[in-house]
């Protein structure tokens, strides 16, 4: 078989397997052909959290996590934050090249005459407690579209996935807002055909009695840019939940939904609330250092501190930095600021942090810019579902047409009883 291969001798067994490399991968399915004897299940892998398993080939998203590279379809996260709107990196990463004019002029074209819900939909979220968190408002109306859309089930016409794709990209912020106004106790604001994607999603949620709401043009462009940083990530916990949804050939709308659901969790999207209320509890700058005393004593976990894939600082962290100056110019500066800037200054000289390579990820100063703009708490993992839904449809598209993808179902070691009689009530203790 040559270099490119793995030779595995079976000591249980004596005999040697020769397994092929192929991009620094064996195939974990080449392992059952190593068993024991012939009534052998033959070998697996064993990998909880996937640590180190790819599920999938994929062109979207590369992270070099020690070096700190993010790139989508080949282009630097930093490049595109600076120099390209968000409905055009969704546009990258869902058809694998940047738009022409013609093209991007369209897409947002589509896009804004998709962001409509149906009126009955503002009657569901009416239902919601007045104190509903929009997270769950987001998930479960997500998943109620798919009762407007039965078309939506054709997962395998393209173009009824092309539809649907634009729909979710366009309505999600519509959802959100609508969310945010209920819990505000406010009238819904419609959208407004006129302004941005991120300029329409303001006017949806804090236009008040004006009849033309005008977004203050800096905050649109930091939303539009914190967008663009959160737009995919790769194989993360939510993405792979898309995906695992959507290998089942369930509709795009319950697929986000289960993926909105997974971003929901503070280990993922949940962090940058997450961050919020830390900082608060800490309060001061001087009660950093006994902070960091109980994280180490394993007590708590630094909100917004640490990677899976990471081992290096997050690239987006740092733009996030650059964005909250300017997003501070127009509301004024954040005293969770100061708490945050020293409070990454003395995690990164410890040995702790250092020895752990734990550095900020990208909700560590999203939520004090989320603040600084005026949303509550509550919305910000919700700002972090609107722009991923554009990763989680590309990568969806991606699992649809992959020819090696079949329904998800991973294997499992059963270490419970072997097979054993029924005992009757009577009969237990
Ligand atoms: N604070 C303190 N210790 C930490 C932290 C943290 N934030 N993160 C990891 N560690 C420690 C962990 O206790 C472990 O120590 P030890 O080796 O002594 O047991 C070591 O670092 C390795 O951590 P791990 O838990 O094995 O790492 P993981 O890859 O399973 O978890 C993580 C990754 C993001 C879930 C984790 O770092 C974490 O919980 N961070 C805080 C939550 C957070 O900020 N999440 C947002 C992630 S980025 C955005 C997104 O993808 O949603």
């Amino acid at each position: 078989m040559g270099q490119n291969s793995l030779t595995i001798t079976d000591n249980r067994t004596g005999k040697t397997y020769e397994l092929p490399i192929e991009h620094g991968a064996i195939r974990a399915a080449d392992l059952r052909a190593i068993k024991t004897d012939p009534d052998d299940f033959g070998l697996m892998s064993y990998d909880p959290a996937f640590m180190n398993t790819a599920s999938c080939s994929s062109r979207i998203t590369m992270i070099d996590g020690d070096k700190g590279i993010l790139l989508y379809r080949g282009y630097p996260v930093e490049q595109l934050a600076e120099r390209a709107n968000f409905l055009e990196v969704a546009y990258l990463l869902i058809y694998g090249e940047l738009p022409t004019t013609t093209q991007l002029a369209q897409w947002i074209h589509e896009i804004t005459h998709h962001t409509m819900i149906h009126e009955n939909v503002k009657k569901f979220i009416d239902g919601f407690h007045y104190d509903a968190h929009p997270m769950g408002i987001l998930v479960s109306t997500v998943a109620a579209l798919s009762t407007f859309y039965p078309d939506a089930r054709q997962v395998n016409d393209a173009k009824s996935r092309e539809l649907q794709i634009r729909r979710l990209i366009a309505k999600m912020p519509t959802l959100a807002a609508f969310a945010y106004r209920h819990r505000m106790g406010l009238p819904y604001a419609y959208p407004d055909n006129d302004l941005s994607y991120c300029g329409n999603f303001l006017n949806m949620l804090f236009r008040m009695s004006e009849s033309k709401y005008a977004p203050n043009p800096i905050l649109e462009r930091a939303l539009d840019v914190l967008f663009i940083l959160h737009a995919d990530h790769e194989q993360n916990c939510s993405t792979s939940a898309m995906r695992t949804a959507g290998s089942s050939q369930t509709d795009p709308y319950s697929a986000v939904a289960a993926a909105t659901a997974a971003l929901y969790g503070p280990l993922h999207g949940g962090a940058n609330e997450a961050v919020l209320h830390m900082l608060r509890e800490i309060g001061s700058t001087n009660r950093i250092p006994d902070y960091i005393k109980r994280v180490k004593a394993g007590e708590l976990k630094l909100m917004g501190f640490g990677h899976r894939v990471y081992k290096n600082y997050d690239p987006r962290a740092k733009i996030i930095k650059k964005v909250a100056d300017s997003v501070f110019e127009v509301t004024g500066r954040s005293d969770l600021l100061d708490i945050a800037l020293e409070l990454e200054r003395i995690a990164l000289q410890d040995d702790y942090f250092i020895g752990r390579k734990l550095y900020p990820n990208v909700d560590f100063y999203s939520g004090i810019i989320y603040e600084a703009m005026g949303f509550p708490i509550s919305m910000f993992t919700v700002l972090f579902a609107i722009p991923r839904t554009a990763g989680w449809l590309a990568q969806w598209l991606e699992l649809v047409n992959d020819a090696e993808q079949k329904i998800a179902r991973p294997r499992q070691i059963y270490l419970g009883p072997a097979r054993r009689d029924f005992v009757a009530i009577t009969e237990r203790g």
